[in-house]
Protein backbone atom coordinates (compact mmCIF):
# COMPACT_ATOMS: atom_id res chain seq x y z
CA UNK A 1 0.00 0.00 0.00
CA UNK A 2 1.22 3.67 -0.86
CA UNK A 3 2.29 5.64 1.82
CA UNK A 4 -0.71 8.47 0.23
CA UNK A 5 -3.00 5.45 0.83
CA UNK A 6 -2.15 4.81 4.38
CA UNK A 7 -1.40 8.56 5.30
CA UNK A 8 -5.16 9.39 4.31
CA UNK A 9 -6.40 6.49 6.26
CA UNK A 10 -4.67 8.04 9.59
CA UNK A 11 -5.59 11.58 8.71
CA UNK A 12 -8.92 11.48 8.38
CA UNK A 13 -11.32 12.53 11.37
CA UNK A 14 -14.63 13.31 11.97
CA UNK A 15 -15.39 16.99 11.19
CA UNK A 16 -18.40 17.93 12.79
CA UNK A 17 -18.28 21.89 11.99
CA UNK A 18 -18.19 22.61 8.60
CA UNK A 19 -18.41 26.26 6.75
CA UNK A 20 -21.11 27.00 3.89
CA UNK A 21 -19.21 26.80 1.37
CA UNK A 22 -20.56 24.44 -1.22
CA UNK A 23 -19.38 21.28 -2.54
CA UNK A 24 -18.54 20.76 -6.32
CA UNK A 25 -20.55 18.59 -8.14
CA UNK A 26 -17.70 16.69 -9.40
CA UNK A 27 -16.88 15.87 -5.68
CA UNK A 28 -20.06 14.70 -5.07
CA UNK A 29 -19.74 12.24 -8.18
CA UNK A 30 -16.36 11.44 -6.95
CA UNK A 31 -17.19 10.18 -3.77
CA UNK A 32 -20.54 8.24 -4.89
CA UNK A 33 -18.01 6.74 -7.79
CA UNK A 34 -15.45 5.63 -5.01
CA UNK A 35 -18.80 4.36 -2.75
CA UNK A 36 -19.49 1.99 -5.84
CA UNK A 37 -15.80 0.42 -5.83
CA UNK A 38 -16.30 -0.66 -1.84
CA UNK A 39 -16.51 -3.96 -1.48
CA UNK A 40 -20.31 -5.96 -1.00
CA UNK A 41 -21.28 -9.15 0.43
CA UNK A 42 -21.93 -11.63 -2.87
CA UNK A 43 -21.48 -8.39 -4.55
CA UNK A 44 -25.62 -7.87 -4.51
CA UNK A 45 -24.89 -3.89 -4.39
CA UNK A 46 -28.43 -3.36 -1.61
CA UNK A 47 -27.08 -0.06 -0.72
CA UNK A 48 -28.78 3.04 -2.60
CA UNK A 49 -27.70 6.58 -2.08
CA UNK A 50 -29.80 9.87 -1.64
CA UNK A 51 -27.95 13.17 -2.34
CA UNK A 52 -29.40 16.01 -0.36
CA UNK A 53 -28.24 19.35 -1.44
CA UNK A 54 -31.76 21.47 -0.81
CA UNK A 55 -30.95 23.65 2.32
CA UNK A 56 -34.77 23.35 3.50
CA UNK A 57 -34.62 19.71 3.20
CA UNK A 58 -31.19 19.57 5.30
CA UNK A 59 -32.77 21.92 7.77
CA UNK A 60 -35.66 19.59 7.92
CA UNK A 61 -32.94 16.81 8.43
CA UNK A 62 -31.50 18.46 11.03
CA UNK A 63 -34.04 18.84 13.39
CA UNK A 64 -34.69 15.08 13.86
CA UNK A 65 -31.11 14.18 13.87
CA UNK A 66 -30.12 14.80 17.22
CA UNK A 67 -26.43 13.00 16.18
CA UNK A 68 -26.09 15.39 13.61
CA UNK A 69 -23.77 18.44 14.86
CA UNK A 70 -22.39 19.72 11.50
CA UNK A 71 -24.44 22.37 9.02
CA UNK A 72 -22.86 20.08 5.98
CA UNK A 73 -23.69 21.80 2.25
CA UNK A 74 -24.21 17.77 1.13
CA UNK A 75 -25.57 14.99 2.66
CA UNK A 76 -25.52 11.70 1.32
CA UNK A 77 -27.96 9.48 2.80
CA UNK A 78 -26.76 5.15 2.39
CA UNK A 79 -30.57 3.41 2.12
CA UNK A 80 -30.49 -0.08 2.28
CA UNK A 81 -32.67 -1.26 -0.39
CA UNK A 82 -34.90 -4.55 0.58
CA UNK A 83 -35.97 -5.08 -2.83
CA UNK A 84 -32.35 -6.08 -3.60
CA UNK A 85 -32.22 -8.80 -0.09
CA UNK A 86 -35.63 -10.42 -1.08
CA UNK A 87 -34.77 -11.24 -4.76
CA UNK A 88 -31.43 -12.68 -3.62
CA UNK A 89 -33.29 -14.51 -0.56
CA UNK A 90 -31.03 -12.89 2.26
CA UNK A 91 -32.61 -12.24 5.51
CA UNK A 92 -33.44 -9.06 7.12
CA UNK A 93 -30.46 -10.57 9.71
CA UNK A 94 -28.02 -11.63 7.27
CA UNK A 95 -25.19 -9.23 8.87
CA UNK A 96 -23.54 -8.54 5.23
CA UNK A 97 -26.18 -5.85 4.94
CA UNK A 98 -24.98 -3.89 8.05
CA UNK A 99 -21.20 -4.78 6.62
CA UNK A 100 -22.07 -3.15 2.94
CA UNK A 101 -22.91 0.28 4.86
CA UNK A 102 -20.23 0.17 6.63
CA UNK A 103 -17.70 -0.67 3.55
CA UNK A 104 -19.29 1.71 1.83
CA UNK A 105 -19.26 4.49 4.41
CA UNK A 106 -15.30 4.47 5.15
CA UNK A 107 -14.78 5.02 1.39
CA UNK A 108 -17.14 7.65 0.65
CA UNK A 109 -15.11 9.59 3.84
CA UNK A 110 -11.63 8.53 2.51
CA UNK A 111 -12.29 9.70 -0.97
CA UNK A 112 -13.56 13.06 0.41
CA UNK A 113 -10.40 13.36 2.65
CA UNK A 114 -8.34 12.70 -0.15
CA UNK A 115 -10.47 15.20 -2.46
CA UNK A 116 -9.80 17.84 0.17
CA UNK A 117 -13.31 17.50 1.81
CA UNK A 118 -14.47 17.13 5.36
CA UNK A 119 -16.52 14.61 6.54
CA UNK A 120 -18.82 12.81 9.11
CA UNK A 121 -21.27 9.90 9.57
CA UNK A 122 -24.62 10.57 11.44
CA UNK A 123 -26.81 7.13 12.35
CA UNK A 124 -28.50 9.36 15.29
CA UNK A 125 -31.72 10.56 13.64
CA UNK A 126 -35.41 9.35 13.61
CA UNK A 127 -35.77 6.96 10.70
CA UNK A 128 -39.43 7.88 10.27
CA UNK A 129 -39.04 10.98 10.10
CA UNK A 130 -36.16 10.70 7.49
CA UNK A 131 -38.51 8.45 5.16
CA UNK A 132 -41.11 11.38 5.46
CA UNK A 133 -39.13 13.85 4.53
CA UNK A 134 -37.37 12.16 1.52
CA UNK A 135 -40.56 10.25 0.16
CA UNK A 136 -38.38 6.58 0.45
CA UNK A 137 -40.48 4.08 -0.74
CA UNK A 138 -40.90 0.83 2.38
CA UNK A 139 -38.22 -0.84 0.10
CA UNK A 140 -35.56 1.99 1.56
CA UNK A 141 -34.30 2.11 4.75
CA UNK A 142 -32.13 5.15 5.72
CA UNK A 143 -28.97 3.61 7.76
CA UNK A 144 -26.59 6.32 7.87
CA UNK A 145 -25.90 9.79 7.11
CA UNK A 146 -22.24 11.35 5.37
CA UNK A 147 -22.31 14.87 5.70
CA UNK A 148 -19.47 16.29 3.10
CA UNK A 149 -18.01 19.85 3.28
CA UNK A 150 -15.40 22.40 3.82
CA UNK A 151 -13.99 22.10 7.39
CA UNK A 152 -14.39 25.19 9.31
CA UNK A 153 -11.55 26.63 10.75
CA UNK A 154 -12.04 26.82 14.53
CA UNK A 155 -13.79 23.10 14.13
CA UNK A 156 -12.87 21.26 17.37
CA UNK A 157 -11.01 17.94 17.61
CA UNK A 158 -13.23 15.04 17.77
CA UNK A 159 -15.11 13.32 20.45
CA UNK A 160 -12.68 12.17 23.35
CA UNK A 161 -10.80 9.12 23.36
CA UNK A 162 -10.70 7.39 27.00
CA UNK A 163 -7.65 6.54 26.27
CA UNK A 164 -5.38 6.45 23.52
CA UNK A 165 -5.77 2.88 21.54
CA UNK A 166 -3.15 1.72 19.30
CA UNK A 167 -3.61 -1.25 17.17
CA UNK A 168 -1.59 -3.43 19.89
CA UNK A 169 -4.56 -2.90 22.21
CA UNK A 170 -7.19 -3.74 19.62
CA UNK A 171 -5.36 -7.13 18.06
CA UNK A 172 -4.44 -10.96 19.73
CA UNK A 173 -1.86 -12.76 17.78
CA UNK A 174 -2.60 -16.31 16.92
CA UNK A 175 -4.57 -16.59 19.82
CA UNK A 176 -6.79 -15.00 22.02
CA UNK A 177 -5.21 -13.78 25.46
CA UNK A 178 -7.07 -12.32 27.95
CA UNK A 179 -5.90 -8.62 28.15
C1 LIG B 1 -21.61 3.25 13.26
C2 LIG B 1 -21.16 4.66 13.54
C3 LIG B 1 -22.11 5.60 13.93
C4 LIG B 1 -21.72 6.93 14.17
N1 LIG B 1 -22.68 7.87 14.47
C5 LIG B 1 -22.30 9.15 14.66
C6 LIG B 1 -23.30 10.16 14.90
O1 LIG B 1 -24.51 9.91 14.92
N2 LIG B 1 -22.86 11.44 15.08
C7 LIG B 1 -21.53 11.76 15.06
O2 LIG B 1 -21.20 12.94 15.22
N3 LIG B 1 -20.56 10.83 14.82
C8 LIG B 1 -20.93 9.54 14.62
N4 LIG B 1 -19.95 8.59 14.36
C9 LIG B 1 -18.53 8.97 14.32
C10 LIG B 1 -17.71 8.45 15.54
O3 LIG B 1 -18.09 9.15 16.70
C11 LIG B 1 -16.21 8.66 15.23
O4 LIG B 1 -15.86 7.86 14.11
C12 LIG B 1 -15.33 8.32 16.42
O5 LIG B 1 -15.55 9.23 17.48
C13 LIG B 1 -13.85 8.33 16.05
O6 LIG B 1 -13.50 9.56 15.48
P1 LIG B 1 -12.66 9.60 14.10
O7 LIG B 1 -13.46 8.85 13.07
O8 LIG B 1 -12.50 11.06 13.80
O9 LIG B 1 -11.35 8.93 14.39
C14 LIG B 1 -20.35 7.29 14.06
C15 LIG B 1 -19.41 6.33 13.66
C16 LIG B 1 -19.81 5.04 13.36
C17 LIG B 1 -18.78 4.03 12.88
Amino acid sequence: MSDAVLNNIKTRRVVREMTDEPVARAQIEAVLEAARWAPSGGNLRPNRYIVIEDAETRRLIRLVSPGMFQKAPVLILICTNWDVAAEHNLPATDRALLIDIGTAAQTMMLAAHALGLASGPVTSYSKEAIKLILNLPDSYSPEMFICLGHKAEAAQPGMRAWKRITWRDLTHWERFKPE
